[in-house]
């Protein structure tokens, strides 16, 4: 050691340029990966960089985008990241009303406090951390805006997540979910691909071999903005562009007139509609839109009796309305459907739960199908009061199902379980595997099966 020449101050600054170039190279896999996996999926990306300084961009730094003053939004210190942090979700609430102007405070830089928030809910493995983002976007957190230095919220998020992953990678997912719901895919595709004052994107700075939850997120962002493409098209066939039948008609009011739903006499769809939280009024909407084969029971019937069917069930099972209408849907098991699953969707039933099974039906004629069926609550003014069965659900409503469990859970809500067939797999067809008839089973378990 005594022999060695201690290195130049100019070796020193070419060793560390050589490094910051290898990181560099890096880092722009994650992004690189991103891009081919989006243009895979035929998702279209504009080949221009994205920057807070181009005028097309939907992001604005914070200092630019309040023209005066007055507009600015608070500033925020330390007694209320403390709040943001320790205090009650209550209080929280109080605190961040959209009047207040409180979810958009932002400190000198720029940074905002759901920024700080995100942050901190990948090193805070409770759910309240998650429950203020959700409730800051809630509240009018702007999530398109970014810090002085051109970071957005993902640059902060995938520049802090670290492992270990478990517990990263889900707050992670649940944040990008969050943000994918508020800002739609544009917004999120812009994120992403938003470059700092340094060229970054959020993506650039996560080192790959540090952060293996990095290809996860990626994949799950990828997957939305492939779906999402198809998913639009259909969901604005029923609810026409937002304030285009007047900008005071929330989204259910919306929706109603464009769906095409048999109801039980004296019932109309605005009457189950009423109230309906957000995201349940989407997926009927969508169920709607892509023409699927469903019915809707009200919860507070012992008998779960149906009070809605969907035109493609009609042609699917050649029952009619009449036949459908006030009735319980057990009519369409029969002697091969799986005891175990019916079990399943009794339990849903019974925990307030979403049941994704597969099992053999009847049709009308007395023929068969394999259906992969999907049972979900629907909430209105927060409590559950529906339940709709999807016949043969695609996977895009399942998975936007499984996200909103997972989101009401993050939320405190009681959103039920999952119940589905992982558990005992050679009992019947998983999701997205080739579809297998159910175990015959010759013992019915219920008097009164309108088959046997
Ligand atoms: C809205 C709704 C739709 C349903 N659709 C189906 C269906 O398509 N196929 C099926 O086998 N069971 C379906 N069911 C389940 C049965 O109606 C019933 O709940 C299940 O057989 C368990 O209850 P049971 O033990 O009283 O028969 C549906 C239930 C509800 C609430």
């Amino acid at each position: 050691m005594h022999g060695a020449r201690p290195p130049t101050r100019h070796r020193y600054e070419r060793v560390a340029h050589a490094n910051t170039n290898r990181k560099r190279d890096a880092r722009r896999r994650p992004k690189d990966y991103f891009l081919q996996q989006l243009v895979g999926k035929g998702v279209r990306v504009d080949p221009k960089p994205l920057s807070f300084k181009n005028p097309d961009s939907k992001i604005t730094c914070v200092a630019l985008k309040y023209r005066t003053t007055d507009e600015l939004p608070e500033m925020y210190d330390k007694p209320l990241l403390k709040l943001m942090y320790e205090g009650s979700l209550e209080e929280i609430r109080e605190k961040v009303a959209p009047e207040s102007r409180v979810a958009n405070a932002q400190n000198a830089n720029g940074e905002t406090v759901l920024m700080k928030c995100c942050r901190r809910a990948l090193y805070t493995t409770s759910r309240s951390p998650l429950a203020v983002v959700s409730l800051l976007l809630k509240s009018g957190a702007d999530p398109m805006v970014c810090c002085d230095s051109g970071k957005n919220v993902l640059h902060d998020l995938f520049w802090s997540a670290k492992p270990p992953p478990p517990d990263v990678l889900e707050a992670m997912e649940t944040m990008v979910d969050m943000l994918h719901e508020s800002t739609g895919k544009e917004g999120l595709l812009e994120l992403m691909l938003s470059e700092d004052k340094h060229g970054y994107t959020p993506l650039d700075y996560v080192v790959p071999e540090q952060q293996p939850n990095w290809r996860k997120v990626v994949d799950t962002v990828v997957a939305w903005a492939a779906s999402d493409a198809e998913h639009d098209e259909a969901f604005s066939c029923v609810t026409g562009p937002p304030g285009s039948q007047g900008s005071s008609q929330t989204l259910s009011e919306r929706v109603v007139s464009n769906l095409e739903l048999v109801t039980e006499a004296g019932s109309t769809v605005a009457d189950f509609m009423r109230d309906m939280e957000p995201a349940d009024v989407r997926v009927v909407a969508q169920l709607c839109a892509r023409r699927c084969s469903f019915l809707v029971s009200d919860c507070s019937d012992p008998d779960a009796a149906i009070i809605a069917v969907s035109p493609a069930f009609v042609d699917r099972t050649g029952y009619e309305p009449e036949d459908v209408l006030g009735r319980n849907c057990r009519f369409l098991q029969g002697p091969g459907t799986s005891v175990q699953q019916v079990d399943r969707i009794r339990r849903a039933l019974a925990t307030r739960s979403t049941a994704d099974v597969s099992l053999l039906n009847y049709r009308k004629d007395g023929t068969t199908f394999t259906n992969r069926f999907l049972l979900t609550p629907l909430r209105a003014a927060g409590q559950v009061r529906y339940y709709v069965g999807i016949q043969n659900c695609p996977d895009v409503i399942a998975d936007d199902r499984r996200r909103n469990v997972a989101r009401l859970r993050r939320e405190g809500i009681d959103a039920g379980g999952w119940i589905d067939d992982e558990d005992e797999p050679s009992t019947s067809a998983k999701r997205g595997a080739p579809s297998s008839p159910a175990a015959p089973d010759a013992k019915r378990r219920k008097e009164g099966c309108a088959i046997c």
